[in-house]
């Protein structure tokens, strides 16, 4: 099944790559900077199809076309959780990267993950309990402490006040490794961390299809996704999310991010 649902994927990512030159018809969605395109839409119509040849008893959940809420009954059986472009702003701008992620949740839990970048023809996916991959090879979270390690964080775009707080978080990040990156994708970032090249990634508020796949990926890679409260995440919502490598986790050295998001939500 998985194949299946990397195919779709990389097809999805055909569809993505062929609107350069094209009108995307850009839209505003609710909040500062959050945009969708003619191709967030016509992928996650291409992927509900698809994917529901491939699991006719599927559920499906998608950030696009109003069907964004986990719902009673969802925890029950198959429910798909697509982001068809995860990282749309860099998408509209032609700047990788940008990625189309599906989750596939069983009973409420992830089961399997896969997210494809099409610029760089990188598939990225897992199975519970059967490893991470990339392109086919086993990927491992690193081992390295904080201090050797590149974090990636969001800038919570959606909000100035939010914007503010999180960067202060990512000052405070900043000063105790050896450098804190955005790259404008969620999914992407949790894929970074799950094949070792950072050392985690932390954003105070994500929806759930901007971490479902890549969280599993990472979990499969041995990292470790908590809320920012380091509790485990629900898997039925909107969250904080503080994605750490096997290293990190270890070491226990991440400042204490709960702090942050409980003076936001004093703001709000
Ligand atoms: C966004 C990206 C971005 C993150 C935002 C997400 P979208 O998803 O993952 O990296 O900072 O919080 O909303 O809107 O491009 O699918
Ligand atoms: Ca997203
Ligand atoms: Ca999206």
């Amino acid at each position: 099944m998985i194949e299946k649902i990397e195919r779709a994927a990389r097809e999805a990512g055909s569809i993505i790559l062929a609107a350069h030159g094209e009108d995307l018809h850009i839209e505003n969605k609710e909040g500062r900077a959050n945009f969708v395109t003619l191709y967030d839409k016509k992928v996650q119509d291409f992927l509900t199809t698809r994917l529901k040849e491939i699991l006719p008893d599927a559920k499906f959940l998608g950030e696009e076309n109003g069907m964004d809420a986990f719902l009673p009954g969802d925890d029950e059986g198959w429910l798909f959780v697509i982001d068809p472009i995860d990282g749309t702003t860099n998408f509209i701008h032609n700047l990788h990267p940008y990625v189309t992620s599906i989750g596939l949740m069983k009973d409420g839990v992830p089961y399997a993950g896969v997210v494809y970048a099409p610029v760089t023809d990188q598939m990225f996916c897992a199975v519970r309990g059967q490893g991470a991959y990339e392109n086919g090879r086993r990927i491992h979270s690193s081992g390295a402490p904080l201090s050797d390690s590149v974090m990636l964080s969001g800038s919570a775009g959606f909000s100035m006040q939010a914007y503010q707080i999180a960067q202060e978080l990512t000052r405070e990040v900043q000063g105790r490794c050896h450098g804190v990156r955005s790259t404008g994708s969620a999914e992407y970032n949790l894929c970074m961390t799950a094949s070792g090249r950072s050392g985690g990634y932390f954003e105070m508020r994500l929806g759930l299809w901007d971490f479902a796949a890549g969280g599993l990926i990472l979990e499969e890679a041995g990292g470790r996704m908590t809320d920012y409260y380091g509790k485990p995440l629900s898997w039925r919502g909107p969250s904080s999310v503080l994605a750490v490598s096997e290293g990190i986790a270890r070491e226990g050295a991440f400042p204490d991010a709960g702090a942050y998001l409980d003076r936001w939500k004093a703001k709000e």
